[in-house]
């Protein structure tokens, strides 16, 4: 007899129909197909329709989460969202969420650590299942980038994509047990990635609006000597609370902004390619969304079977970053 962990009981994913190609971008603005391949790794990215938002993208997932495994949205007590992309600054994208789909006894917030808020979304459900505060929470990451980026910035256009992905999160004996946690932040770099217009520092004007200010800006060169070194550090902050060694690990499912730092990270952890989730060539760095969808993909192929450890990680805007281990206990 296992004793009751907390575990994603299940995850699904919603990315919308639309894809928009390197070639497509190469014809907006001054890029290459084999730029952004060499470069990123990116070779297309989905993008979301005009009258599709966060909340739209992030109830897909939900209810695909839902209909998996027949729950009645009833029974959720709690809503937890990331994103950095949310339809509104009020309300809150988790309580347009929690309407969609009919979840009328659950609780909704918002949570944001832009990139990194599906690892910080799990701590917060490990930590409200625990304590009891709740006992059946739907985390969703759900991102609608293309609304926030300057399509005439080869800089950052070529880089994000829209998509959502959710999991249910309860006590139980079956599913991916949330074994260990890291969490960190630092403030010192909030400039690195930002959109600086839109909050109460610098509210809507006209001159906002001219300057492109509620778009989002990104110092990709420094975030990048960030990325790789604080993943790693939050990893081994991991593996050694779980007396874990790098060889155990089964996936390592990585927060995907640019391929060069993902085999970075996995040279560094001696992972050989056929350990590393890879989905950046077709949905691009879709923020928090990136893991959760890479999670659902893999489970949705049963690439992942009883026993596997899997290492998540992710870095973004904050800076914020962070890793979780889980055990499948899939038998
Ligand atoms: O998700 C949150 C976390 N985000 C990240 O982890 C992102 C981390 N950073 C990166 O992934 C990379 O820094 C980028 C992909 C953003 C940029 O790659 P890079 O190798 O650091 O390129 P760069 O910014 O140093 O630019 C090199 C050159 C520049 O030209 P010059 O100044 O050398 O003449 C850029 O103007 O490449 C140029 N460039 C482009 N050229 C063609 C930048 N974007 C493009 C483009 N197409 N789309």
């Amino acid at each position: 007899m296992h004793n009751l962990s907390v575990v994603i009981r299940a995850t699904a994913s919603y990315l919308p129909e639309k894809i928009l190609t390197n070639d497509d971008l190469s014809r907006m603005v001054d890029t290459s197909d084999e730029w952004i391949v060499t470069r990123t790794g990116i070779k297309e990215r989905k993008i979301a329709a005009e009258d599709e938002y966060s909340s739209t993208l992030g109830a897909n997932a939900a209810k695909k989460l839902l209909a998996k495994l027949d729950f009645d949205p009833m029974g959720i007590d709690l809503i937890i969202v990331s994103t950095m992309t949310p339809d509104y600054i009020c309300p809150s994208t988790a309580a347009l969420i929690q309407h969609a789909i009919g979840a009328k006894n659950a609780a909704a917030f918002d949570i944001a650590a832009a990139c990194s808020g599906f690892v910080y979304g799990l701590s917060t459900a490990k930590a409200y299942v625990e304590s009891g505060l709740a006992s059946t929470i739907l985390l969703i990451s759900t991102e609608k980038n293309s609304a926030f980026i300057d399509f005439t910035d080869r800089n950052t256009c070529v880089l994000f994509g829209d998509g959502a992905g959710a999991c249910l999160i309860q006590k139980g004996v079956q599913g991916l047990v949330i074994k260990e946690l890291n969490l960190g932040a630092s403030g010192e770099e909030s400039g690195l990635i930002m959109i600086p217009a839109g909050g109460c520092r610098f509210p809507a004007t006209n001159a906002t609006v001219a300057n492109k200010q509620h778009f989002l800006q990104m110092q990709g060169k420094e975030v990048f000597k960030h990325a790789v070194r604080r993943m790693e550090e939050s990893i081994n902050v991991c593996l050694k609370a779980a007396h874990i060694s790098p060889e155990a690990i089964r996936w390592l499912i990585p927060h995907q902004a640019n391929i060069r730092i993902i085999d970075a990270l996995a040279k560094r952890l001696s992972l050989p390619p056929e350990k590393v989730a890879i989905t950046i060539d077709r949905f691009a760095n879709t923020s928090s969304a990136t893991i959760p969808i890479t999670l659902d993909l893999l489970m949705d192929q049963k690439k992942i079977v009883d026993k596997d450890i899997l290492l998540l990680t992710a870095v973004g805007g904050g800076l914020t970053w962070g890793t979780v281990l889980l055990e499948a206990r899939l038998s």
